[in-house]
């Protein structure tokens, strides 16, 4: 349905050119929720901006619904352009006219008739579960409802496709959630494709079926959701992922980790598991095959269907030659261990 062939795009700055895609191919199916991820200033907004070019590639071709855009005319493009709905993570809504009126203004522009335009709007308001604001205006909504009239809006031509440029990055997680649930019953219920991006991997996880990790206007890493956080091929993948679990030392403890062991310390060890089913069982092992006890500190452990990806940060506390052999152990079973250094056992939760 959304087909980007080595699309290159370059912006002309005051340090020069900034290559802010660089050959990216990209193929969307029909139905599909798709997601393209990563960091700040890799280029994900400009990708999605060549997909209705609202962004011309400086080389490259753009093909929607099989159509390629670059080779229509300015009423060609138009007219494609309402096939591809657009929604933002600032909502752009006009703020003078009500929510009905934000939502009729793309049909007011088809010049429809007023009745079908009231028709029309009144099955959106119906949709997105916003009937009784009708009369609103934008300013008295709240974050998740103003993105709900612009999703709306953005259906009101019936597009086959859904562009979203990190529509839930201003919202908070349970509005976020409302959000995804949302774009995934339009996805269901209205078979539209839907191309997001955003920074956020829990995003991707929830509603994604395939994805793609996007590094310095280059994708690095292509798949099924599944596949690319639980299998990451690259570092750069495999740190991104990671570090969106938001596992840091606590910073009490960092003040009281030495970089060498002494007689009464124990080691503070950071676990990093990918795909691995661990958890409880880990934990049970050490104690019943090292008399080792951890003591987790921070842990943070994310399902992608049945994969988990995890970090923890943990205290090993039992004899020193049981916690080596311990160290051993969880290695043995495929998980990352980093020693961060050791703390006085007196000064944690032993004493
Ligand atoms: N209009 C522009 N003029 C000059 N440089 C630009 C322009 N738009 C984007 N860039 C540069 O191109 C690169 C990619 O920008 P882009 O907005 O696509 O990133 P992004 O992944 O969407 O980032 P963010 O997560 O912060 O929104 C950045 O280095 C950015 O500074
Ligand atoms: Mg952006």
């Amino acid at each position: 349905m959304i087909e980007l062939k080595k699309v290159s795009k370059a912006y002309a700055g005051q340090q020069g050119l900034t290559q802010a895609l660089n050959d990216v191919s990209l193929s969307v199916a029909p139905g599909q929720i798709y997601g393209v991820m990563g960091r700040s200033g890799a280029g994900k907004s400009t990708l999605i901006r060549t997909v209705n070019l609202l962004e011309r590639p400086d080389s490259g071709q753009v093909f929607v619904g099989g159509q390629s855009l670059l080779s229509l005319s300015e009423a060609g493009l138009l007219k494609a352009r309402r096939e591809i709905g657009m929604i933002f993570q600032q909502f752009n809504l006009l703020q003078s006219r009500t929510v009905f009126d934000n939502i009729a203004l793309p049909l007011e522009l088809e010049k429809l008739p007023r009745r079908l335009i009231k028709k029309r709007v009144e099955e959106l308001l119906s949709l997105v579960d916003l009937s009784s604001k009708a009369q609103a205006y934008p300013d008295q909504l709240s974050g998740g409802q103003k993105q709900r009239v612009a999703i709306a809006r953005s259906l009101a031509n019936k597009p086959k496709v859904l562009l979203s440029d990190e529509a839930t990055s201003s919202l908070d997680p349970e509005t976020t959630d409302n959000i995804l649930e949302l774009l995934k019953r339009i996805n269901r219920e209205l078979g539209l494709t839907i191309l997001l991006i955003t920074h956020e991997m829990d995003v991707i996880r929830k509603i994604c079926q395939r994805a793609c990790i996007l590094e310095a206007g280059a994708i690095i890493e292509e798949g099924q959701v599944v596949d690319i956080f639980s299998h990451p091929k690259t570092d750069i993948a495999k740190r991104f992922v990671l570090s969106n679990l938001h596992v840091a030392i606590p910073e009490p403890l960092q003040k009281l980790l030495q970089k060498n062991p002494e007689d009464q310390s124990v080691p503070v060890v950071r676990l990093t598991f990918l795909g691995k089913k661990v958890g409880e069982p880990l934990m049970v092992s050490l104690l019943t095959k090292f008399n080792v006890i951890t003591n987790i500190l921070q842990a943070n452990l994310n399902w992608v269907q049945d994969a988990s990806i995890g970090m923890s940060i943990c205290e090993l506390l039992g004899e020193r030659e049981a916690v080596v052999a311990s160290i051993q152990f969880i290695q043995n079973q495929g998980i990352d261990v980093e020693i961060l250094g050791y703390v006085n056992r007196s000064a944690t939760f032993m004493e």
